[in-house]
């Protein structure tokens, strides 16, 4: 088949300098949702119309053609004359073979079974329309009907009061014959309240011809939904965030609360896996079995290991966790962290671009940074691996079994040997060795018949 995305309207009501299908819903711009979609259903032609907003759409359209390894092509629509200008605009790419399936680059949460029941409808010779009852269909185009079938379109504007009283609309999308839809495209006229080529017009046409017009269901009103605001925005945020806990409920994940958590990406479940309230997962992030995620986590791009209890308000972002360890609360991840098997990452704790071996633990108040950390190392607290000299970063290793009391800095690049302590407070700019106490501290003294000084009286 034959796919146009139509996505040249300006969004005017959005108030944003961002063209309207490029804002984000769950992280992915409205458009490439659309595209996402279309792409599940293996047409051999996709094509996206687009016109305000500068380049941005057709190089976000190249990206994600570039990362999927397939083929998008875009045509500018200027100006924008109404929906028939706009897939005339399409005309020349597409496959007189096959149908062609209009969409909207503002209608994002359309599923792949419900256009498939569109286009297994409309078959190859018939006109076929996704259609929606709607309590309140205002502003839409409302389907006529005469003995059950459908006649024709008509827009809000240009409906007669008992037309405005049908409650079946159009939602826009449709699957048509090529050949008839280049055909009445090109008998199209503007001479509505609107003054535009509307698309709607081509159904009335393939009555006249004889050919058949059918319609088909959505399994729910949102997946007909547009975006014109940013209130219609964050509804249907919330609409796709229940969709997918729903999701996640059914294949027995437990949610403390499935109105309050958002999955901006893909978040992958093992068994018994339970996540608290006000968590957000970015990119992929996948969660083995019995995994705990605490109150207000962020995760982004991470896995974690079976068994792991992540406490609440941590952020987690291009890490791997080993099993049955415990983070946080209050612990950041940060890029290149890869923790192992019993691993301990306290209140306060920053890991950064550092591996930490099993059974090693860092419980409060401390900065590791590019470190190389052993089985079995105890971070005391207020420790800082000094990696940064202002110009250049460094390496600190430190090997199996190591005690580094509170409130040491270790100043990179240093290695501390295996088995071996250092003393609270110690500054180590030499390498540790193995084994043996490291201290680096000034000696303590008391200061004899001292006295505090008092308060000159003026
Ligand atoms: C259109 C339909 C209406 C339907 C409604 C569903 C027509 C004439 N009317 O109405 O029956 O109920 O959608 O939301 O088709 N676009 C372009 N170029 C243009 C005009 C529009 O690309 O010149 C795109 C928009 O970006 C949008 C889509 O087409 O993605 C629909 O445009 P919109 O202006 O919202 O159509 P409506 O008049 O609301
Ligand atoms: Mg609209």
């Amino acid at each position: 088949m034959n796919v146009v995305i139509l996505a040249a309207g300006m969004g005017k009501r959005m108030q944003s300098a961002l063209p309207k299908v490029l804002h984000p819903l769950a992280g992915k711009p409205l458009l490439r949702h659309v595209i996402d979609t279309a792409r599940g259903l293996s047409p051999q032609k996709l094509c996206v119309i687009y016109g305000h907003g500068g380049a941005a759409v057709p190089e976000m359209v190249a990206t994600v053609a570039e990362s999927t390894g397939s083929m998008i092509d875009t045509a500018l629509q200027e100006p924008q004359l109404g929906t028939g200008h706009a897939v005339m605009q399409a005309l020349p790419q597409l496959d007189d073979d096959q149908p062609t399936i209009v969409l909207y680059g503002d209608v994002p949460l359309t599923t792949i079974d419900t256009l498939r029941r569109l286009v297994e409808a409309a078959g190859s010779d018939k006109l076929g329309i996704l259609t929606v009852e709607q309590a309140n269909p205002f502003g839409l185009g409302r389907i006529v009907r005469e003995d059950g079938k459908i006649v024709r379109i008509v827009e809000e504007k240009d409906a007669t009061e008992a037309e405005r009283a049908i409650k079946e609309i159009n939602s826009g999308i449709m699957a048509i014959p090529t050949p008839h839809l280049k055909k009445w495209l090109a008998a199209l006229s503007n001479t509505n309240a609107q003054g535009e080529y509307y698309l709607t017009d081509i159904v009335a046409q393939a009555v006249a011809d004889g050919v058949p017009v059918v319609s088909s269901q959505p399994s729910g009103e949102w997946e007909v939904a547009g975006v014109n605001s940013k209130v219609q925005l964050a509804e249907l945020e919330r609409r796709h965030q229940l969709n997918i806990a729903h999701a996640l409920l059914e294949r027995g994940v437990t949610l403390m609360d499935p109105a309050r958590i958002d999955v901006r990406g893909e978040l992958i479940c093992g068994r018994d896996v339970t996540i608290d309230v006000g968590c957000v997962f970015e990119g992929r992030v996948e969660l083995a079995d019995g995994v705990r995620i605490g109150a207000h986590c962020v995760l982004v791009n991470a896995t974690v290991a079976v068994g792991t209890n992540i406490k609440p308000f941590c952020h987690i972002e291009d890490a791997t966790i080993g099993a049955a360890s415990q983070i946080g609360p209050y612990a950041r991840l940060r890029p290149g962290t890869a923790l192992g098997e019993d691993v301990h990452i306290g209140n306060f704790v920053e890991v950064k671009n550092s591996t930490v071996a099993a059974h090693s633990k860092a419980n409060h108040l401390a900065y590791v940074g590019d470190a190389t950390i052993g089985s079995r190392v105890n971070i005391g607290a207020g420790v800082i691996t000094c990696n940064y000299d202002g110009a250049n970063k460094f390496r600190t290793v430190i090997e199996d079994d190591v005690f580094v009391g509170s409130d040491t800095q270790l100043i990179a690049p240093v290695t501390v040997g295996k088995g071996a302590t250092l003393a609270a407070g110690t500054t180590l700019t030499k390498d540790a060795p193995a084994g043996k106490l490291t201290i680096s501290r000034s000696k303590q003294v008391t200061i004899e018949n001292w006295k505090r000084p008092v308060k000159i009286k003026k």
